[in-house]
This record gives C-alpha cells, structure tokens and sequence, in this order.
C-alpha cells in the first residue's frame, strides 16, 4: 500500500475519504494515484506535483473526444450566455435538434429517442419501456454483463459481487452466458419480453463475441417477437472506431442506450433511441418522460457538439491507423512478456489485456503511474488491464504508453510471484 504522506494533497484524499467515500479513496492509493487531477486536456492530466499522465481510463469511459475539448466547452459556454427558456413547461428545441441527429447517426429505424442524465437512469428508462410493451415477460441479460448502478440496472447486470448488500432486487431477470448462441436458443421464447445486451462486453474485460453471434440474436428476437436493447453507453459514440458498435455487428436494435461520451465528459447525459412502433405508449406516458433536467439544453448542446465534432473532424477515420498501431504494439508486448500478457482483446481505443493475475495486474497499474500513463483494473475482473485512451490521442503518445509498458514489465520479474492469484 502506498504511504498518503508523500501525497501533495494529502487532506483532500483524507477528507475525501472521510466525507464521500473511503473505498474509492483507498482504491486510488492502491492504484498509486495519490495527488488530485489539477487540469486536464486532450488526452492528458496534469496533477497537484505537475506531473503530466497520459490518461488511458478516458475518465472512465466518458472523454471519447479528449478532456476538456475546446469546441465543445465553447459550445456550452455559448449555450450558457444565451440565457434561452431551458426549463419545462417549455419545449427544449436544442432537445428536438439532438433527436434528428440522433436518428441520422443511430443504425437502422431507430427514431424516438429520450434524454436523461446518466446511462443507468437512461437503462431504467429501457427497461421500463419493455414493461411497458411486455407486462412481466421476462428480461434476459447477460453473465458479467454491467448495466449501471440503479436498481433496475444491477437487477440486470451479470456481475454478483456488483449486486451483493442491494437484495432483493427486481424480479424478472435471468442471465445467459455471453457469445454462446445456445443458451439463448435453449430458454423459453414465450416467456421472454426482451433481451439486454452489451455488443462487446467492456467491464468483464474488453469482451468481443464471436462475429455471427449478434446477428443470430438479432434473429432469435425477430423470430419471437422479442424486444433487443442494445447497451452502448460505453462501446458508443465512436469508442470502437464505429459510431456504434451495433453498426460493426451490422445489427439494428430496437432500443439502443446510449451515454457516457455523449456529454463530451462535461456534462452528464444518457439516452434511449427506439424504433417508433415502441413509442406510442411511452408518449402517452407522464411517469417516462418526467425526470427533472432530463433533455436540459446544455447537456444536449454539448452532445450535439460532440456529435458534429466526431463527424466534421473525421475522428472515425482518423482513429484507424492508431487502432492498428495500438493493436499491433500490445500483441507485440504479448509476444515479449507471454508469461505476464496472457491475451490482448479490443477495437478502436477500447482493449484489454489479461495478466496472469490480479496481483500482478495491480503491481503494473501502479508502476505505469510512476512512468506517467493510468492505465486501470477492470471493475468486473481485476485480472484485465483496460488500455482506453481517448479517439484523438496521437501516435507518439501511443508509443509512450508502451514504452511505460516495457519499462515495467521488464522489471517485473524479481518483484511479483506469478500464479499467484490471491
Ligand atoms: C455498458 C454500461 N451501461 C451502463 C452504464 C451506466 O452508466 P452511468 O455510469 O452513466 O450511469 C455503464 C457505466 O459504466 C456501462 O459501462
């Protein structure tokens, strides 16, 4: 455990910890994170010491476009000083701009869309939208899947330890095994009203299935009249080099969720995007469509912003070659360290590498602060190092976080025990 006192800001972690949450506190210490964040930009931090860390978390899934962008922290300070109607009773026309948007960049029919302040809230809201098309039918999700933290979401996700201490929760959920297509094929399709589902499973650990199996999900809810809601508030809005996952899958979802990046990292937003034979009850609906600054217009305009950034600044294209190189460096680092990586898994700006344990994994992550690159643990399986810098790092930070790679993976032999997986 490394010592606070070397901390510069030592007070903030203690009252931090005190005060808001002491698990996250001990948590950052462990990881080797013991200043506060001073400023950020790009796809760096820059903490109290001034040490300059390239930031392979993205905030946690958040920063796609960089931290603290300056287009769109324009846009909204814009937005701020235009001093327009932001509040109901009134329609937000900023809320109506973003789901047209919406609609030309979602794939397939997807035409309705919701905004909330969150990617569980907008999960609710999924939900909430099945039972109201399919009563108490069942919704299946996914083992090691993660939906977000509310009730409803943790009712779905497939990780237990997320879900221990919040008992009972919702009744109506199962989970199946991800990427087997014969476990969904062996339950009862008459029972079933939906099927919940990340394309590429992000906390258990950068999980990509096998190419065909969303496609025969897709099929399977066709064939029985089944609602697929598709959760990309993480793989979304170009974090897999597509727009959405779902488009690399060449699968349309009924309900996609969305969230995260959306807000720039700036401002919290989530969404629901639906397909209109979906949205006759919800817009008939008060309880849906009633949540206090859901769809407020700064949040929308940063998410259009963000939008037309990614779009007019061919960010998708852009992140290919930086895909490719990523991709290429990590499996070469396998290659050199087989005993310590046992595999790279991921796309676009989204990868995971698995360590032979946790031990070893968390030994790294700290090691890899002192060479100035966050890299972090999987929340759902400490075994797996998430290497998820934004879209627009460049290619000569890539090659500093490999270099930090090397540097402490070379050292690593006379410091940890392998095998060990306590
Ligand atoms: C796939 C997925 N769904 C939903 C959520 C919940 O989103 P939020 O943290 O904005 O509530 C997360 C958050 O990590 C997520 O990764």
């Amino acid at each position: 455990m490394i010592d606070l006192k070397n901390s510069e800001e030592k007070y903030y972690f203690e009252k931090y910890g005190e005060h808001i949450n002491s698990w996250y506190m001990t948590h950052l210490v462990k990881m080797g994170i013991i200043n506060t964040g001073i400023q950020a930009e790009g796809a760096t931090i820059t903490d109290s010491k001034g040490n300059t860390l390239i930031d392979c978390t993205s905030g946690y899934g958040i920063g796609n476009i960089g931290h603290n962008n300056p287009v769109i922290v324009q846009a909204i300070i814009d937005q701020l000083t235009r001093k327009e109607v932001n509040t109901r009773p009134y329609i937000n026309k900023i809320q109506i701009e973003l789901a047209d948007l919406l609609k030309i960049i979602t794939p397939g029919e997807l035409e309705c869309s919701y905004l909330f302040n969150s990617g569980s809230e907008a999960i609710e809201n999924a939900l909430k939208l099945v039972r109201l098309y399919k009563g108490g039918k069942k919704i299946i999700s996914m083992k090691d899947s993660f939906h977000g933290y509310t009730l409803g979401a943790l009712s779905a996700s497939g990780v237990p330890s997320f879900k221990k201490g919040f008992e009972p929760l919702l009744p109506g959920f199962q989970q199946v095994k991800f990427g087997k297509i014969e476990e969904v094929y062996g339950l009862k399709a008459e029972e079933i009203g939906a099927i919940l589902i990340e394309p590429i499973q992000h906390d258990a650990g950068v999980k990509i299935p096998p190419y065909e199996y969303l496609k025969q999900v897709r099929k399977y809810c066709d064939d029985n009249n089944i609602i697929m809601v598709v959760d990309e508030v993480i793989t979304g809005i170009g974090k897999t080099g597509y727009m959405f996952a779902s488009e690399y899958f060449q699968i349309e979802p009924d309900i996609l969720v969305i969230g995260k990046s959306l807000g720039a990292g700036l401002i919290p937003i989530g969404g629901i995007i639906t397909r209109k034979n979906l949205w006759q009850r919800f817009g008939l609906s008060f309880p849906m469509t009633a949540s206090s600054y859901s769809g407020n217009s700064l949040a929308c305009r940063a998410a259009i912003e963000t939008i037309r950034f990614i779009l007019d600044n061919n960010i998708l294209d852009a992140v290919k070659p930086k895909e490719l190189f990523l991709s290429d460096q990590l499996n070469k680092l396998r290659n050199k360290f087989p005993e310590i990586i046992l595999a790279v898994n991921g796309m676009g700006m989204m990868f995971g590498l698995e360590i032979i344990n946790k031990n070893t994994a968390s030994w790294i992550v700290k090691n890899m602060i002192k060479n100035n690159v966050i890299v972090y643990q999987s929340f759902g399986n400490a075994s797996i190092i998430m290497v998820e810098p934004p879209l627009i790092i460049s290619l000569e930070q890539i090659s500093k976080i490999i270099d930090g790679f090397y540097n402490v993976i070379s050292g690593i032999y006379s410091e940890v025990t392998f095998g060990n997986n306590d």
